[in-house]
């Protein structure tokens, strides 16, 4: 897409953004039915919620532009995804693929981190108050799963390494 400035630039943004939430909350179900660690699995269970929650933020950022969230597909989301995907599949030692699990989640997390922050950035450039705020309460969330990510490796780590 043809960008010719901030505006434009925010609503594809945040267009890939919605594609990758979505592809999210459909991708998520299976990557909790895969952990084995229930610490994770509640995580992870608990993330799908919030990223339901996150594309419903996003529809109202989209309303406050008077803008629709249709017509992108986010191909870096679809590639995290997919390579995901792959390890479910491939299986193998619990606490193992627990930790891959992990590695994989907070890829995901890590991209929509960067992606919320320069969305942010821009709205807030724009003077777009409630989008700024509505995009910030999404990243804190972002942010507090990578961390709660970091938590769980601290010991599936250690048993991935044991095995
Ligand atoms: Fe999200």
């Amino acid at each position: 897409m043809k960008v010719e400035n901030l505006r434009e630039l925010l609503v594809g943004e945040l267009r890939d953004l919605y594609s990758a939430e979505t592809q999210l909350t459909k991708a998520l179900p299976k990557v909790a039915k895969h952990a084995s660690e229930s610490g994770l699995k509640q995580a992870i269970e608990h993330h799908l919620k919030e990223t339901e929650n996150h594309v419903k933020r996003l529809d109202q950022v989209f309303e406050r532009l008077h803008q629709i969230p249709k017509g992108k597909t986010c191909e870096g989301m679809k590639g995290l995804i997919a390579e995901a995907d792959e390890r479910l599949k491939d299986g193998g030692d619990h606490a193992t693929l627990d930790a891959g699990i992990i590695a994989d989640a907070q890829r995901v997390e890590h991209y929509e981190i960067s992606a919320y922050g320069s969305a942010r950035t821009f709205a807030n450039l724009l003077g777009e108050h409630d989008a700024v705020r509505l995009l910030e309460e999404t990243l804190k969330e972002e942010k507090a799963a990578d961390m709660k990510l970091n938590q769980l490796a601290e010991n599936i780590n250690i048993a991935a390494k044991a095995a």
